[in-house]
This record gives C-alpha cells, structure tokens and sequence, in this order.
C-alpha cells in the first residue's frame, strides 16, 4: 500500500443574508465608504442578525450542503472539526451541536480555537488524523458569527468583520493530490494586540467590564497590520521554496482576507500575478476562520484536479500559516 494522503473532496458554505453595507455603517459610527475601501477594501460583509442564532446555525448549513453536493452519508463521518474562535458556548462544542443537527453520530467531534489560522489549524490536523491511517473521513467546519462581539460604536473595528461558516470533506487516498504541506507558528508576544479582554477565566463578565466594551473585539490594528504583512509573506515564500513551487506553478493564491493593502504586500513578496490572486474581501469582509474556505467554495467550479493552490493566514495569537493543496477533483464536475 502507498502513502496515504489527505484530499478535499467537497465544499459547501453558507452565508446570511443580511448585507451589511459601508452605506449603513456610515449612519452608525464617523465613517465612509471611501475610508473603508481605500484602507480596507471592504464594499458590504454578511451579518447574521437574530441573536438566538450562532455559528452551530451556520455550520450545519454549511455541512449540510455538503452533504448534498457530495452524497456523503452522514453515517460515514469519523470526526469532525470545528473551527471557531465565535462558539455557540465556551461549553460544550460549537461541533457537537453541529453534529447532532445533522444527524453524525459516529464521529468524535470538537471545537479548534485559533482565531483567523482555525481553518488551516484544523485542517492540518484532519491530515494528520488521514495520514496516520486511523481515519478516512473527517469534516472540517469553520464558523463564525464575528458580529457578535464587533462593538458598532467603534469605526477602527466595526468595519472589518463578517460571519459565515464553510465546511470541507476531507478524505483518504493514495493519489498524488491533496494537502502537500502545511506550516503553522504562534508568536504568542503578540496575544494582547488582538484579543477580547473579557468573558473568559481571566476577568470574568461583569458589570465593569460590559460598561468598558471589554466583551468586543480589541485590535492595535498597526501593530497586527506589520505583522500581518510580515509573517504571511515570509511563511508563504517558505512554502514554496520548500516545495520548490514558483509563482508560475501556482494556479491560485488565496490568502486570509483581513485587508487588501495585506493581501497587495504578500503577493508581491511572493511575486504571484494579481490574476492568480483569489480575493472576495469587498464582499464578506474578515470572516476570520472562514475567509480561506469561503475563497475555496467561489472557485470550485473554476478548479482543476492538479491544481497547486498556496493558501495563507495570519490572526490573533499571533497565529499564522501557509498550505499547499494539489487540487484533488475537476470542480466542474461537481
Ligand atoms: O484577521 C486578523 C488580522 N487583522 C488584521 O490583519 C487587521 C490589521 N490592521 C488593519 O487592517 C489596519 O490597521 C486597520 C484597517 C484596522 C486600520 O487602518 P490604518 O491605516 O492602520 O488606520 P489607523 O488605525 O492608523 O488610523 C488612521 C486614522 C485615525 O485617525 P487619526 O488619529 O489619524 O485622526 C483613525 O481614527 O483613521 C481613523 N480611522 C477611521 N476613519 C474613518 C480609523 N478607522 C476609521 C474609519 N473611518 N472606519
């Protein structure tokens, strides 16, 4: 028997459909469209507006169209996991719930916490779980219902978020495709430049810290800008001199769409065409774990089995990463 490596074989996705425009945000905090596009580039991102739903809501979309694009029985899943740093509940697992909403009771399921790099987090480790040859089929599940904890009096924040949730099949197989490599890195000196200063065991919720806005997202955004620009060029290029890739090996780069003026400065690092570059941020904004696997789902169709994509992120912790995927199936034989 060959090596067996771990291939993405489907992906479904879901997104509210409440848009929320830089229209409207502008009536609600001193800002503008220009301001949003020319430093961002965010157009209008999707809100989940009802309170009671969270992100096992929009993960079980998710999977659920997957389910149905890839005839996948739920019966045959042996794990799942959840990518999220927005879950239903600090306990139990944003995944459990997914689970149960769309009937997987074979599977061990739970939650990965690691912000923007959750998705690659996770899928790094549903390779591993494949690799070994304990198991065939694994989902992945990003979701985040980011919304919840953006403070809407806030401009330097509340223009850059969105929610979502896409969901991914990955499998075993003994072909040359699939996930090929995977870097990940936590400078954990920078945790307190991003963050939600409480909520957690450390400063619990109380009357203060609801007063002080404690419980929304808290960004130095220069201090994460540079780095963010930084450590997802320099990963990226090491991605691809260890696998000997050059810009025009690549069919796709999809980078973490946390700001345009990011995405600019990697892709030229790595010297890839602005062509090959996948961005939908203007659309959906940062959707933190879900922006790799929401880029993936819009290019489905357009891809090919064989295709080297070079994927990269970078979020809180600070946490970040580069893949490379050799694309496992035509996507327009789906
Ligand atoms: O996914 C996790 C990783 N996150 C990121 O990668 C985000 C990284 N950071 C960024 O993308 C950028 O730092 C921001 C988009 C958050 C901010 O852009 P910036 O160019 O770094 O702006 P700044 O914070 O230096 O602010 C410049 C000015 C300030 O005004 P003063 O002090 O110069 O008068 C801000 O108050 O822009 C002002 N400003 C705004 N003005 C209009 C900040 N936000 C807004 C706004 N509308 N929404």
């Amino acid at each position: 028997m060959g090596k067996i490596n771990a291939v993405i074989k489907g992906i479904g996705a879901y997104l509210p459909e409440y848009v929320l425009t830089n229209d409207e945000l502008s009536r609600m905090v001193d800002t503008s469209d220009e301001w949003i596009m020319s430093r961002i580039g965010i157009k209008e991102r999707r809100i989940l507006k009802d309170p009671n739903l969270g992100s096992s809501y929009m993960g079980t979309k998710a999977v659920e169209e997957l389910f149905a694009k890839t005839g996948v029985n739920p019966d045959e899943i042996e794990a799942v996991f959840c990518a999220t740093s927005t879950p239903d509940h600090l306990f139990p697992a944003t995944a459990a719930k997914i689970c149960n909403n769309v009937g997987i009771k074979n599977a061990f399921a739970y939650d990965i916490e690691v912000a923007c790099a959750g998705f690659m987090s996770a899928l790094y480790s549903a390779t591993n779980h494949i690799e070994s040859g304990r198991h065939k089929k694994i989902i992945v599940v990003a979701s985040e219902k980011m919304s919840f904890m953006v403070d809407y009096t806030d401009r330097t924040t509340c223009p850059l978020f969105g929610d979502g949730a896409a969901a991914v099949l990955v499998e075993a197989t003994e072909e040359e495709v699939g996930v090929r490599d995977i870097i990940l890195r936590t400078d954990g000196s920078g945790w307190s430049h991003l963050q939600m200063k409480a909520g957690g065991s450390v400063c619990p919720a109380s009357h203060e810290t609801i007063d002080n806005h404690w419980h929304y997202v808290y960004q130095e955004g220069q201090a994460v800008f540079k780095a963010a620009v930084t450590n997802m060029a320099d990963i990226s290029v090491e991605i691809m001199e260890r696998n000997k890739l050059t810009a025009d090996d690549l069919a796709w780069f999809i980078p973490h769409q946390a700001n345009l003026r990011i995405i600019d400065a990697v892709a030229r690092r790595m010297g890839v065409d602005k062509d090959k570059v996948m961005i939908n941020i203007e659309k959906y904004a940062n959707t933190s774990a879900v922006t790799i696997p929401i880029c993936l789902w819009e290019l489905e169709k357009s891809l090919k089995k064989g295709d080297n994509i070079v994927c990269s992120t970078f979020g809180a912790g600070f946490t970040f990463g580069a893949m490379y995927l050799k694309w496992g199936y035509d996507g327009d034989k789906i």
